[in-house]
């Protein structure tokens, strides 16, 4: 059954990328020639693994909205690397990102979209890392989050800030420490908690808590305001 995408819904698809066997192989022929020479460079079996079926997802929830085959989708790259569908001509917009074996792809109709998962982990130099990315106003309700929370409250402010910059398109050309999320860290009693949503000059931000995607914490950001958003697992 074709899937269906109104003007005001976005949709983030959670992908489990833990295949193997018959499935990873046909995961592999869905791939164009420069993702299967980008998936050679891996050092790693198991990390090419996962990008293999990241993409081959990708290409088969795409495919699933246009209703074509998942191998005919071409891809082009903005100059900082964003990808876009450039075979079909569609409004259909999507992002994705990848942490350890999951996997985020949203897709909006008409509107620029970012999205960013990380699993949550405690041995992040949190300190350190939000010195070298944050603003100083994210620094400033970092600290005031109790140390047992602060890797989470950290990893709310880093999902947020990944999912403008992918917006933005603009990859590591945008100095992150000038992107302000700071919001997102308003609740610092419980900083892994619900979905909270936010706007910001026009852009929705959407930060999810663990209760979207266990282990992790996830954030969307995307052109205008009044949305409906739906996480939901991929079956494939
Ligand atoms: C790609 C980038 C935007 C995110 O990379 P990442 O967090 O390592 O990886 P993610 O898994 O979240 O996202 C990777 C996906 O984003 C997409 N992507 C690549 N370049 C992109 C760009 N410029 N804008 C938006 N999306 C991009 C691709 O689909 C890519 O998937 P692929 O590896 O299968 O091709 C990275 O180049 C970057 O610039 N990161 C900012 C780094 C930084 O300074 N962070 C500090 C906090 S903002």
């Amino acid at each position: 059954m074709p899937l269906l995408l109104n003007d005001n819904s976005v949709e983030l698809w959670v992908v489990d990328l833990r295949a193997s066997g018959v499935k990873l192989e046909h995961a592999f022929q869905l791939l164009s020639d420069d993702e299967l020479r980008r998936a050679e460079q891996f050092r790693f079996p198991v990390h090419r693994d996962r990008f293999v079926f990241a993409r081959a997802s990708l290409r088969r929830i795409l495919a699933g909205y246009l209703g074509m085959e998942p191998a005919e989708l071409v891809f082009t790259y903005s100059e900082f690397g964003k990808p876009r569908l450039v075979t079909p001509r569609t409004d259909i917009c999507f992002n994705a990102s990848r942490s350890h074996e999951t996997a985020l792809v949203g897709c909006s109709r008409g509107r620029e979209i970012g999205v960013d998962i990380e699993r949550i982990r405690r041995d992040l130099e949190v300190d350190d890392l939000a010195q070298r990315f944050f603003s100083a106003k994210e620094n400033e309700r970092l600290r005031t989050v109790p140390p047992q929370l602060r890797h989470l409250a950290f990893l709310r402010c880093w999902t947020c800030k990944e999912a403008f910059v992918k917006a933005a398109r603009m990859g590591l050309s945008l100095d992150p420490v000038k992107i302000d999320v700071s919001v997102a860290l308003a609740n610092s009693s419980d900083p892994g908690a619900g979905t909270e949503e936010f706007t910001v000059n026009g852009w929705s931000l959407f930060a999810f808590g663990t209760a979207a995607v266990e282990g992790h914490l996830c954030a969307l950001v995307t052109k205008g305001t009044g949305l409906s958003v739906r996480v939901q697992p991929w079956s494939g």
